[in-house]
């Protein structure tokens, strides 16, 4: 298949795509073409496509669920048209309600008919075929396929010469008509100034007593015009999906033409089997994909960094080297050479600066986290930010939420924290700052302070024995040698029963 890099060539271009249908086999509240499949709405796929015709207008047909589809396509294509399609009375008049939709200026050089639901469409193929109906000269040329299985399309005719005489529908197709493998893809091109003398002329004659796009053919070969079929190797580019079974069959294809691309272009992928990667996201090369990944949405990675085994990544920047394992990150930034999981959950709002570390069971959400700084253990790091090179001990909270507001905590440079903190915001560590292990952190931290607020530890002799007397626990330190004698220290607790510490207020 020829393909052309002048889409100049093909002078004015309109498209008309279809998406009025109900798409019952659905089974949806969603509308059909609104479905996603690789990160994006069938629909997004099909726009993409046409986009590479350069065309000068684009109308999309709207009926079914047009409150959802409408503003979807306005969102992706602000200078689309939509033509609204009240009743669904078949493919000729869904383009006859795009026809007068559009602006007599629009209604020239060549129109191209697509359907909304074809996500495997690519540009290369339309450039091709509309190229090729332009320089045949052709009032209608059809995007044809030969398949296995042409049960439900229309199908080509040709005559014994091999011209292309009509297109017959599978319910008004004959035992002889319905055996021929070469279908109507459901994209055409026209010769606007044929298919603007041809629309008025459908009739709703036939099996279906809908107005057929596909009659159009035939009409031409009437009036003694030229018509074509270019036929597409690959059929698949025009298949829609009608029901969630084709839709899951069309996403693993996209999905495994998306992971080809990638190899191809130098990203190497372990497992493409267990492997997903979204339309919009981007790698450089020298990227490793590890089994069981999903880089969705806009994530962008780039080169020798390491993702995988079993992450899901969506609109991630991932720095070059980086190494991220098992990880769920959302809108988060991840520095170069910087280090993630296992079992990490990166929230919105996360930034980690080069060469740093969100370590395994730690939780970030809106933290920025400085250049090599360090959060190596099971932590919560919320609304927080996060000096260079310093290091966060192990089971930190950063307590954020006070039941009504959030507020920040600031950790400066260098700072050391120890294990079990929990800074209780808004709290600010300054810089080169560290603090006791076990402390609440209320109160800021001046630079170079040492904070603590855990309380001296005093050892209640014979604690055991005489409280929990009888126990296994008494028992054991009975054996241990302990005696069960009065202790000074537990005098004048008013609570006895527990070792009490006091959180605060015990400075050193
Ligand atoms: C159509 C073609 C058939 C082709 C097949 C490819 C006609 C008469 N038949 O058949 O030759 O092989 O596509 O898939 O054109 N739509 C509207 N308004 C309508 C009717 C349809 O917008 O009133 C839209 C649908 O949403 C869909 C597209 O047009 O996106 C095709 O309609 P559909 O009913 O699926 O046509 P088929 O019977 O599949
Ligand atoms: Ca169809």
């Amino acid at each position: 298949m020829s393909t052309t890099n002048q889409p100049d060539d093909l002078g004015p271009v309109t498209v008309i795509v279809l998406a009025a249908g109900g798409g019952t086999r659905m089974k949806s509240k969603t509308m059909k073409v609104l479905h996603p499949i690789a990160g994006r709405s069938m629909i997004a796929h099909v726009l993409e496509a046409v986009a590479a015709l350069q065309p000068h207008r684009v109308v999309a047909v709207v009926g079914n669920q047009r409150e959802q589809v409408g503003p979807h396509i306005q969102e992706l294509l602000p200078d689309a048209l939509l033509a609204v399609q009240e009743t669904q009375e078949g493919t000729g008049h869904a383009v006859r309600v795009a026809w007068e939709a559009l602006e007599p200026a629009d209604r020239s050089g060549t129109v191209l008919v697509a359907a909304g639901d074809t996500p495997l469409l690519e540009g290369e193929v339309l450039r091709a075929f509309a190229a090729d109906h332009a320089a045949g000269g052709r009032v209608v040329s059809i995007l044809s396929g030969v398949v296995a299985n042409p049960h439900g399309y229309g199908r080509i005719l040709r005559d014994d010469s091999g011209q292309v005489m009509g297109i017959v529908e599978q319910k008004d197709a004959t035992a002889e008509e319905a055996a021929v493998a070469e279908i109507n893809s459901g994209i055409l091109a026209f010769d606007a100034a044929f298919l603007d003398r041809v629309l008025p002329r459908l009739r709703n004659d036939n099996a279906k007593g809908e107005y057929y796009l596909t009659d159009t053919v035939q009409l031409a070969r009437e009036d003694g015009e030229s018509v074509g079929a270019f036929p597409i190797e690959d059929v698949l580019q025009t298949e829609g999906a009608n029901d969630r079974a084709q839709l899951a069959t069309l996403a693993k294809e996209k999905n495994h033409r998306i992971l080809t691309r990638w190899m191809r272009d130098g990203v190497t992928i372990i497992d493409p089997a267990t492997t997903w990667i979204d339309a919009d996201v981007r790698l450089e090369p020298d990227v490793t994909v590890l089994p069981g990944v999903q880089l969705l949405g806009t994530t962008v990675v780039a080169e020798d960094a390491v993702i995988g085994p079993d992450c899901t990544l969506k609109d991630v920047e991932v720095g070059a080297g980086a190494r991220v394992v098992r990880t769920h990150a959302e809108l988060a930034v991840i520095g170069a050479g910087a280090n993630v999981g296992p079992f990490s959950y990166l929230r919105p709002g996360t930034v980690l600066g080069a060469e740093g570390k969100i370590g395994g069971f730690v939780e970030t959400k809106n933290a920025k986290i400085g250049d090599g700084a360090k959060v190596p253990h099971l932590s919560y790091v919320g609304d927080a930010e996060i000096g260079e090179g310093s290091n966060i001990g192990a089971g930190t909270v950063f307590a954020n939420y006070d039941g009504v507001q959030k507020h920040r905590t600031v950790v400066g440079r260098h700072a050391r924290t120890a294990s079990n903190n929990t800074f209780v915001a808004p709290v600010h560590i300054g810089d080169g700052a560290g603090t006791g292990a076990g402390s609440v952190i209320r109160e800021d931290v001046p630079p170079g302070a040492l904070g603590v607020s855990a309380g001296p530890q005093r050892n209640i002799e014979g604690w055991a024995e005489r409280r929990r007397a009888g126990s296994a626990q008494a028992d054991a330190a009975r054996a241990a040698g302990d005696s069960p004698g009065d202790s000074a220290d537990e005098a004048g607790h008013a609570s006895g029963d527990g070792p009490a510490v006091s959180n605060e207020g015990q400075g050193e």
